[in-house]
């Protein structure tokens, strides 16, 4: 039979009620992060349940179990879940984030998960990534996109990033319609446009959801076209607006991108010369 001397769980006791301080402190809490001692940061989830681990239990089978040797890009990491999972698959995880709420819970949550070794957060937008030429095995680019104000760029970005995979998620409109012949519209007749299954953006001027930080709301058909377009192949659909996608190193895809290569350019030139 064990024993717990009343020291020993007094201690233990004190260590919880500390470690419930500064999940308080902290607050708010975007992501549910389990630590090690069993305490959740933020167990009533506004966006239901335990998130985003439910959403990590619909993608994890289509990631590599062994992620050991590969460097890992998490943009907008927030309090840190994912960068969390893939480091515990041997990955070693650059997480990035503007928000310094969200990057001082990053920081404090790898103290508690004992993974200070395989993580790095730092505070950054996802456009001074062109100032650097580092690429990733695998781009981890989820609930971002529609945040920025210059989507399309920072898609195009991680594209030159990314060596194996990148992650994609972002906010929809409703449907999933996909008009198959796109390759061309009359500048006389252009109702396809306003077709469900053509491709595009919802541009939101104020709020979505009440968030002034809401800019854009791309069609299912949107988002697969701006996948395509920036020059990756989607592999595989794990759940709702979630997409796994691989560069995609076919001689049309790289005709395409020379369409706008050069402004591409002119912009990574000037960041270059500023950084
Ligand atoms: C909706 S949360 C998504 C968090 C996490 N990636 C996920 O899927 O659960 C958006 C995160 O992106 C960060 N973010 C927004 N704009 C950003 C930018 N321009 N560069 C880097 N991070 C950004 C926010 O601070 C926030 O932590």
């Amino acid at each position: 039979m064990a024993f717990t001397s009343p020291t020993t769980s007094s201690a233990s006791a004190e260590r919880q009620a500390e470690e419930q301080r500064q999940i308080a402190a902290l607050a708010p809490w975007f992501h549910n992060l389990h630590l090690p001692s069993g305490e959740q940061t933020l167990p009533q989830h506004v966006l239901g349940g335990d998130f985003p681990n439910f959403k990590w239990q619909q993608i994890r089978r289509c990631i590599p179990a062994d992620l050991h040797g590969w460097r890992v890009l998490d943009v907008g990491c927030n309090a840190g879940f994912y960068s969390f999972e893939l480091a515990r698959r041997g990955a070693s995880v650059l997480g990035i984030d503007v928000d310094p709420h969200y990057l001082a819970q990053a920081r404090w949550a790898l103290a508690e998960m004992g993974l200070q070794d395989r993580i790095e957060f730092r505070q950054m937008e996802v456009y001074d990534l062109l100032q650097s030429d580092e690429r990733f095995d695998l781009v981890w680019f989820m609930g971002v996109f529609y945040h920025l104000r210059y989507p399309l760029l920072a898609l195009d970005l991680l594209v030159e990033r990314t060596r194996r995979l990148l992650m994609f998620q972002t906010l929809t409109m409703p449907g999933t319609l996909v008009r198959p012949a796109t390759a061309d519209c009359p500048i006389d007749d252009r109702t396809p446009l306003l077709e469900s299954g053509w491709p595009k953006m919802a541009f939101i001027e104020h709020r979505l959801a009440g968030d002034p930080t809401n800019w854009w709301a791309a069609n299912h058909a949107g988002v697969e076209a701006m996948i395509r377009s920036s020059g990756l192949q989607v592999l595989e659909r794990p759940g709702h607006e979630m997409y796994l996608c691989a560069p995609d190193g076919r001689d049309t895809v790289a005709r395409h991108r020379a369409l706008f290569a050069s402004q591409f350019a002119s912009i990574c030139g000037g960041a270059r010369g500023r950084g």
